[in-house]
């Protein structure tokens, strides 16, 4: 047998022995092309959904109905900025270039969440996106802190301390509007309408219909499937929205005792992949904007790479 052959088993080896250890992979470990992509996909998709998410939020910071209402939202706001930066640096130690990332955001190639595809056309869309949206991250997210991947879980460790507080204050902002007038009880359960399915389409297609789910548990990538984390994301919020008067806008929803979670409604996937597949109702103007900025931004970007390099050139030639 040839030696790269018995090198490339020996690597395999080690690699399935660390995972099935549950030692986390880490940068300068062999691992397989597939594993690599598979994370590079995921992780990748995971930052642009962070900074693209900064978008449909950030339409609101001029308009925030107080000044302590503009702060949290700012703050929440630079959070995901944060997030998305530590999330590309993850994805940057598999070996991919920041600007190849940004690449195949721009080009199409990579995806972000489908939620960041909709229009926040009021206030209450804030307190949904808070509540529903970081909500339904967080339990994704919490997940992900056992993800074989080094790098990644250590990001997922630090992201999630921060996104309690983002589910909180959006929690918050409904809880105020239902205690508020009508109207304001009207937008809330509004915003709730819109925003409700689209959550639930966040944790990905049904476990069967998912065609990356099977790799990601072989690689300790995934450790709870799409549905799993969408039954716990269904039973969690259904008592919060009871608690504030709200409506889950699903009349198939029924608690199911046998298998202690609720059943829910037909989701419409028709909607999801029109939606994942650039044609939902804000994806042009998402990535026209993200491309704009990007390159309005390319000063700052030489200016930080000329002062490197200055300063590497110095420290070389002393
Ligand atoms: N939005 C866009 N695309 C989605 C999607 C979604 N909600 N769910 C699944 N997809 C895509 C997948 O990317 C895959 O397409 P691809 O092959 O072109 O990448 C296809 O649909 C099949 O889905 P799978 O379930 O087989 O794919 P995964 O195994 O990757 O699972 C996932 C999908 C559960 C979203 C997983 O990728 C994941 O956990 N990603 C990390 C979490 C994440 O990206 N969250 C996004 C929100 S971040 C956020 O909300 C920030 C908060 O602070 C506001």
């Amino acid at each position: 047998m040839e030696k790269t052959d018995t090198v490339l088993e020996e690597m395999l080896k080690n690699f399935e022995e660390k995972i099935n250890r549950g030692d986390a992979i880490e940068p300068k470990d062999k691992m397989p092309d597939g594993y690599r992509k598979h994370l590079i996909r995921q992780m990748s998709q995971h930052a642009h959904s962070e900074v693209i998410g900064m978008q449909p939020e950030g339409n609101w910071i001029t308009r925030a109905p107080s000044l302590r209402a503009k702060q949290i939202l700012l703050a929440k706001i630079q959070d995901e900025g944060g997030h998305g930066l530590y999330l590309y640096s993850a994805a940057e130690t598999l070996g991919i270039s920041r600007s190849e990332l940004i690449n195949q955001l721009h080009t199409g190639k990579a995806k972000y969440s489908n939620i960041f595809n909709y229009p926040t056309l009021n206030w209450a869309d804030i307190g949904a996106i808070g509540w529903l949206v970081d909500g339904a991250a967080i339990v994704n997210q919490v997940s992900l802190q056992r993800t074989s991947y080094g790098p990644y879980s250590r990001a997922m460790v630090r992201i999630c301390k921060e996104e309690s507080f983002h589910q909180r204050q959006g929690y918050e902002i409904m809880a105020k509007m239902m205690a508020g007038t009508k109207e304001q009880q009207e937008m809330a359960q509004d915003a709730m309408n819109r925003w409700w399915w689209p959550s639930l389409m966040m944790f990905g297609p049904h476990d069967g219909d998912s065609p990356h789910t099977g790799d990601a548990f072989k690689w300790k990538i995934k450790r709870h499937s799409n549905d799993e984390l969408r039954h716990k994301f269904i039973d969690k919020t259904v008592q919060q929205a009871e608690v504030i008067g709200l409506t889950i806008p699903d009349k198939d929803l029924k608690w199911n005792e046998a298998k202690g979670h609720y059943d829910h409604g037909a989701i419409n996937w028709d909607e999801f992949y029109r939606t994942i597949n650039g044609n939902g109702p804000c994806n042009r103007q998402r990535l026209a904007h993200h491309i704009k900025v990007h390159n309005e931004g390319a000063w700052v970007r030489e200016a930080a790479e000329a002062y490197r390099a200055k300063k590497e050139k110095a420290i070389f030639n002393n």
